[in-house]
């Protein structure tokens, strides 16, 4: 196979469950054209160097696109108005400074550490809950059973979204995160789908926000909603809404993937998860070790703003950039025997959850919520066993992680 074509085997399906090999294919040429024009990252220090580059711009999506209906005022009036509308104010991950760090603060003044270390007793009752449900079974769906209702739950939690509502939301969700894979982007009816579970979410939030201005409480959407104070510009309402969508699609199918990577690997390594169990103080260490051996983000694309010298390479200026962080984690320049999960590795500086303007805002509440959903997982589940091994993977190649896990157990402690 040519070394321009090895990032299109990255998105075959068929390597989901262990795409590491073609990862070390891509490492021995830092910055590799391929055949589609687009340049694949994959070295630690080559993606170390582009996080903070300023010719590299996250204002890559491609122009919101409403399809025809038939109605000329829909089509000539209405929709390019709110195609417009989306252009201009996409969310803060798809957006360069100086808005991106102005919507950035707004998010970051309403997340903070009392707010995100407030929800532990509320995840701990949500995954005892959880797992109590698994009484009297022999096996467990993971990604069904836990990984996949906690996330959204704790989002609505997060946001203020009330209880009710939580299933469309998860619906929602699920839908939003394949518009991030690259195949969906080029993909005109995926599109389609995408800009009506938009317009669907963005009406939903109109009315909460709405409701949150009447009736404020002490959850984020009420605090980003609440009117500017002297001398600070409130988020306008558009910007509220993409903000929104976003903190919910950002911080679901990636925590999921977080903690059922995080077990998978656990399965995989019994000895870590009994030494897990009989010392929790070791979660911290372990889930920075998953995120960097098993990231639930494998890469993101950006857009070269101007020509760009690199490794030995010229981006040119319009390319689309790969950045492969689930590459540069198993870069062996910079963790030694990089294949080798080992929690108890020193200096672990990782690209899980990203790096740069646009690192994770949610990196807190995604390691809480791993944490306390691992080691629940390791003290009450009864001699764990894997059913398949690799498991069944979703579709995505950026957003990875098995579709379930079944697990066999004895019962629940
Ligand atoms: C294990 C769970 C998570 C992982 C692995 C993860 C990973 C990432 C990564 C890699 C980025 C960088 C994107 C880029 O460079 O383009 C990012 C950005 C972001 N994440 Fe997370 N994330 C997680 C959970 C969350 C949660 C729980 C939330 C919020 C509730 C969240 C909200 C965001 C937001 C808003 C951004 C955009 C930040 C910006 O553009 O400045 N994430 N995340």
């Amino acid at each position: 196979m040519s070394e321009d074509a090895l990032f299109a085997e990255v998105l075959d399906p068929a390597n989901r469950a262990d795409p590491y090999p073609i990862y070390a294919r891509l490492r021995r040429m830092p910055v590799s054209r391929q055949r589609d024009g687009a340049y694949v990252v994959s070295t630690h220090a080559a993606i170390r160097s582009l996080l903070f580059d300023p010719r590299l711009s996250s204002e890559d999506l491609p122009p919101s696109r409403r399809p025809r209906t038939g109605n000329p005022l829909t089509d000539w009036i209405l929709n390019p108005i709110k195609n417009r509308v989306a252009n201009a104010h996409r969310p803060l991950i798809f957006r360069d400074p100086p808005a991106h760090d102005t919507l950035r603060g707004f998010v970051m003044n309403e997340f903070t550490i009392t707010r995100v270390n407030g929800l532990h007793g509320r995840v701990g009752a949500l995954v005892d809950t959880l797992i109590e449900r698994c009484r009297g079974r022999d096996t467990v769906c993971l990604v069904d059973d836990l990984s996949y209702p906690l996330p959204v739950a704790v989002i609505c939690e997060l946001l203020g979204v009330p209880e009710a509502d939580e299933p469309q939301f998860h619906a929602w969700a699920t839908q939003l995160a394949t518009a991030l894979e690259p195949d969906a982007r080029r993909d005109d009816e995926a599109r389609r789908v995408t800009v009506t579970t938009f317009d669907a979410i963005a009406a939903y939030m109109r009315r909460l926000i709405r409701e949150k201005r009447r009736h404020p409480a002490d959850d984020m959407l009420s605090g980003l909603a609440r009117p500017s104070r002297a001398g600070a510009t409130a988020m306008g309402d558009v910007d509220l809404i993409a903000t929104a969508v976003l903190l919910l699609v950002a911080g679901h199918e990636t925590t999921v993937n977080l903690i059922t990577n995080g077990m998978l690997t656990l399965l995989r390594h019994p000895h870590e998860l009994d030494r897990l169990k009989a010392d929790p103080e070791r979660a911290p260490r372990l889930i920075e070790e998953v995120l960097r051996y098993e990231p639930p983000v494998h890469f993101r694309t950006r857009k070269a703003l101007g020509a760009i010298d690199i490794a030995g390479t010229t981006i040119p200026k319009g390319a689309p950039v790969i950045l492969l962080f689930a590459s540069g984690n198993r870069d062996p320049e910079r963790f030694a025997d990089p294949d080798r999960f080992d929690p108890d590795r020193a200096d672990n500086q990782h690209f899980g959850f990203g790096g740069g303007l646009h690192y994770c805002v949610g990196a807190p509440l995604a390691r809480i919520e791993a944490e306390i959903a691992l080691v629940t997982l390791c003290r009450r589940l009864v001699r764990p066993t894997l059913l398949d091994d690799p498991p069944p993977y979703r579709a995505g190649a950026s957003l990875r992680g098995p579709s379930n896990l079944g697990i066999r157990i004895a019962g629940i402690a």
